[in-house]
């Protein structure tokens, strides 16, 4: 039977061009792709433009075009943007086009059939930049979108509605049933609760401008935008050609922001429109946001980088894959995480140089002894450990990607070409030359077939590289073919008649100039104004929480959160004097707060994986910390004082699961605080019992 698999990422507003944070989910959806068709299934990879709606009508209006002429533009660079970062989508589908027109008017007349749709009045409140429909309390005082920031607009029209309420229930069972149905975990509890506030209908069309899908038998309403775009999904399989067969989609892959339109309207339409549930999308998988100087990277606060520009600065055609690995690599996957051209350029020279280059350039100069490797002899203890290394990253590797996650199979196999360069020292193939030729001939066969392994293991993430690897290796490129099952779970056997086609280094060292001028290219933007200023981040950083307390100091400006802790110590402003050792501590009282209020704290039980001391920054530790989730979570705690790393592996700690991630400098991103008291001899962790699990909620 053919496996398929059918990924999707959001279709982008044509607002502007393509930049480093949208690239990252076509990036991570496109990795996703290649993995299945390594894997043997026959896939459908889908992107594309959202093009109606208000926002991108006003964005047209204000570059002084038809907002067809915008919606060709863009979509153009939308089109043209992802084969340059080595994405390969089956399918690009335009929400203007008329297959999408026909297929979205095609859905809602099934959900009218059905009852669900209905004629109505709507007043209430809307943001443009979100397309999306508020109530006061969601937003910020005096009407604010808390993602804009800017004033939510007063809407009174006639409207459509659809008859959101009736699938609350619905919609609680398929998350029960199916907890998978959105991931990770944590946002599924998030659109959980969400629903069981209660769903209100939701007003699906608009009266007072024309740019979108007319509403079928009543053209004097268009469709509401998010209608019209999730529904893409559905009619790009319809036509050109019909490849409905590849419905229901396996994963939806989205980011944070967009996770209620996917994970609540749309089954619900779906489900009015007669889908059983075992016709419903299989997963909504939310990634976190990419921020760049702690901020949300977005066109609104002008701190996008352009991954082309990125990637040609590094290298010219491998660059595109550095930016690849460097994304998926560098941010855990799930979460928020900073771009920085320092880490960028630190993987470059150590993950890409040093482990996986490296390792090729090391068995390259022995490779065309044709006489040693005919004698090879058969393998012995050295070469039985290093091809168990790479069978077990093999797995690991194949199941963090059948579980969506990438940064941890890159983990895995950088823990086997680490392994594999121990190799390289300890056979030491330079002293078996001038001993024995068969001892050269089983190293240069065992490093060809690891490096044969790695060549398919990278592939994924990095393509262009993993072409590279082979052409060297004299190995053809990978060709996926439906049914077959290349990912190698089994070490590779090398033919010792096989020749290589040694060639240049794959990741050459960058010289100084270069190096200064990526630097200066693409150091991070100014910093946000300190708390308490105008400008926030967009659910990027919070400011340090300040705590009120007759020590407290004016609030840090973000520059110096570095060296704040991470800690949250009851009852202690950020460089507020230690009390002194002699005396008892005590916490300051603090204000009464809500229920409601402390409700909103997720705090969680987590066991330290690792724990690591910076250099250059000696208060701090660096710490993975297992909350449950599909991957450890960095956090950065003020703790090196009280703690030695190694004392804390394996330890249990309470940890604050959402707080906005905050930057540490140099890429290093906390997502979390750990809770901690203030004790006469220091700051001593809180400890839960040890019969409590990772991830379990402490309240
Ligand atoms: O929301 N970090 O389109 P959009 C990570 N048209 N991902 C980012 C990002 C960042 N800094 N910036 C953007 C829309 N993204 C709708 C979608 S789908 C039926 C309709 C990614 O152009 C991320 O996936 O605002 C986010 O969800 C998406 O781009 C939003 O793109
Ligand atoms: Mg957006």
């Amino acid at each position: 039977m053919t496996r398929r698999y059918y990924v999707t990422t959001p279709i982008y507003y044509i607002n502007d061009v393509p930049h480093l944070g949208s690239a990252y989910t076509t990036i991570a959806a496109d990795v996703m792709a290649r993995y299945r068709k390594l894997r043997g299934f026959e896939v459908h990879f889908l992107t594309g433009t959202d093009e109606h709606g208000l926002k991108i009508q006003r964005e047209a209006e204000r570059r002084g075009i038809a907002p067809e002429v915008l919606a060709d533009q863009m979509s153009a660079a939308f089109r043209q943007a992802w084969p340059a970062l080595g994405c390969e989508p089956d399918d690009f589908i335009r929400t203007h086009e008329p297959r999408h027109v026909a297929g979205a008017q095609a859905l809602w007349r099934k959900i009218r059939a059905a009852g669900d749709i209905y004629l109505g009045d709507y007043q209430g409140l809307y943001c443009v930049g979100c397309e999306a429909y508020y109530t006061d309390k969601e937003l910020l005082p005096g009407g604010v979108c808390p993602l804009h920031k800017t004033a939510a607009e007063p809407v009174k029209e006639q409207s459509y509605f659809f008859r959101l309420s009736r699938y609350g229930e619905r919609l609680l069972e398929l998350y029960e049933k199916n907890p998978e149905f959105v991931s990770p975990p944590s946002r599924l509890n998030e659109v959980r609760s969400f629903v069981r506030q209660g769903l209100q209908d939701l007003s699906v069309s608009r009266t007072t401008f024309r740019w979108g899908i007319p509403v079928p038998d009543d053209d004097t309403h268009v469709m509401y935008v998010w209608f019209d775009a999730l529904s893409n999904y559905l009619t790009a399989l319809q036509a050109p050609e019909d490849n409905t067969r590849f419905w229901p989609p396996n994963v939806h892959l989205v980011g944070k922001d967009i996770l209620r339109f996917h994970a609540v309207y749309w089954p619900a339409f779906l489900m009015a429109a007669g889908y059983a549930d075992d016709a419903l999308p299989r997963q909504i998988l939310a990634h976190g946001f990419l921020t760049y100087g702690g901020q949300k990277m977005s066109k609104s606060l002008r701190n996008t980088v352009s991954p082309l520009a990125l990637a040609e600065g590094i290298a010219p055609w491998l660059g595109v894959d550095v930016i690849r690995y460097c994304l998926l690599r560098s941010i855990s996957f799930g979460h928020d995480g900073d771009f920085s051209i320092e880490d960028v350029l630190g993987r470059y020279a150590a993950d890409l140089g040093n482990t996986l280059g490296n390792l090729l350039h090391r068995l390259l100069p022995f490779a065309g002894d044709a006489a040693a490797l005919a004698a090879a002899e058969p393998a012995g203890p050295l070469e039985e450990a290093l091809r168990s290394q790479v069978e077990v990253a093999s797995r690991a590797a194949a199941e963090a990607f059948d579980g969506c996650a990438p940064t941890r199979a890159l983990e895995a196999i950088w823990v086997a070409l680490t392994a594999a360069n121990s190799y390289v020292d300890r056979a030491a193939p330079w002293a078996a030359r001038k001993q024995s030729p068969a001892r050269l001939g089983t190293i240069v066969l065992t490093l060809a077939a690891a490096l044969e392994a790695a060549s398919v293991l990278v592939a994924p993430v990095m393509p262009r590289v993993a072409a590279a690897l082979r052409q060297q290796l004299g190995l053809a490129p990978l060709a996926p073919r439906v049914g077959a099952d290349q990912w190698p779970l089994a070490f590779p056997v090398r033919d010792p008649g096989h020749a290589f086609a040694p060639g240049e280094p794959i990741f050459p060292r960058l010289d100084k100039e270069r190096i200064a001028e990526l630097r200066a290219r693409f150091a991070p933007p100014p910093e946000p104004a300190a708390p308490g200023g105008a400008a926030r981040g967009v659910d990027a950083t919070e400011p340090p929480p300040t705590r009120p307390s007759p020590a407290t100091k004016p609030a840090p400006t973000v520059k110096s959160r570095p060296q704040t802790t991470a800690v949250a110590p009851a009852g202690r402003a950020p460089g507020a004097s230690v009390p002194d050792k002699a005396e008892p501590a005590t916490a300051e009282a603090k204000a009464v707060v809500d229920f409601e209020v402390f409700a909103q704290i997720d705090l969680r039980v987590g066991v330290v994986r690792t724990a690591e001391r910076i250099p250059k920054k000696d208060r701090v530790l660096s710490l993975t910390v297992d909350v449950g989730e599909a991957e450890p979570r960095r956090i950065v705690a003020g703790i090196a004082a009280h703690y030695a790393p190694e004392a804390l592996i394996g330890r249990r700690v309470v940890v604050v699961a959402n707080l906005a991630p905050r930057p540490f400098g140099g890429g290093l991103v906390s997502h979390g605080m750990l809770l901690a008291s203030d004790t006469p001899a220091g700051v001593r962790l809180v400890a839960p019992d040890e019969a409590s699990p990772p991830g379990a909620a402490v309240r």
